[in-house]
């Protein structure tokens, strides 16, 4: 295919993009919503959140080229050539794609710690809290909230990374990451877009098991 210099080519696919601005508000308002102690729609949201990452894990495998993690997940050749500059391609970049990998394990760990705590006076609870001693709970609780100053931390460090971007390299990527196209350089592949039917299922497989959380990990069987 004939593509003209300077015209803007798909990079980040519908889902991506869905995935990314929904969990950036559901942190947000994960945050207010345990700030101002309305701690059931803290869990619904973190509930919410689990269903995000099961999905962006499943879609690293199913999803379109630049979502999957194969296609940016390099070793430290390919950082290597990023850093003296001779890296070319589309989507996360070889020393980005460490930074994605790190702010998903990091809201993992987060939702993982918070399914498992208990409130201080033990009327809330994370729906596997069940599973779990009470002393347990507590810790997970206590771990959750001083773990959020490190997501915090990982959120400033991705902003702070996308500042130097447009700043120090001249490179917008906000705009990509909403409307989901971008100036590709000549030779450079565009994005080879997943199935529909795969973000579906995808996303009902996500719902299931966070279905099946909420219900307290019962047993599967008669
Ligand atoms: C709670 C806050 C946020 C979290 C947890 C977060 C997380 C992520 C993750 C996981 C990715 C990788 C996308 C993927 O492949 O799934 C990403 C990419 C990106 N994010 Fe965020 N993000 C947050 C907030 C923001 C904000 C506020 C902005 C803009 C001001 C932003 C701009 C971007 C951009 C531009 C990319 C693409 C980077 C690239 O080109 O490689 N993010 N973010």
């Amino acid at each position: 295919m004939i593509r003209q210099a300077g015209a803007k080519q798909p990079v980040w696919d519908l889902p991506t993009r869905l995935v990314h601005w929904t969990l950036a508000a559901l942190i947000a308002f994960s945050w207010w919503s345990a700030e101002y102690r309305h701690t059931g729609w803290h869990i619904w949201s973190g509930c919410a959140i689990l269903t995000l990452l099961i999905f962006r894990l499943l879609w690293g495998f199913a999803g379109s080229s630049t979502a999957r993690f194969a296609n940016f997940v390099r070793g430290p050749r390919a950082i290597a050539d990023y850093w003296r500059g001779t890296w070319t391609g589309i989507g996360h970049n070889p020393l980005g794609a460490l930074s994605v990998l790190a702010l998903l394990a990091v809201t993992a760990v987060q939702v993982g710690l918070g399914v498992i705590a208990q409130d201080e006076d033990g009327i809330f609870m994370g729906p596997l809290a069940q599973l779990v001693s009470s002393d347990t709970s507590d810790k997970a609780r206590d771990i959750h909230e001083l773990w959020f100053y490190v997501l915090l931390g990982f959120i400033a460090l991705h902003l702070a990374a996308v500042a130097f971007y447009r700043v120090v390299r001249g490179k917008r990527l906000i705009v990509p990451m909403v409307t989901g196209r971008t100036p590709l350089d000549p030779g450079v592949q565009p994005m080879r877009r997943g199935k529909w039917w795969a973000a579906l299922l995808c996303l009902a497989v996500a719902l299931g098991i966070t279905r099946w959380v909420i219900a307290g990990a019962p047993p599967f069987g008669p």
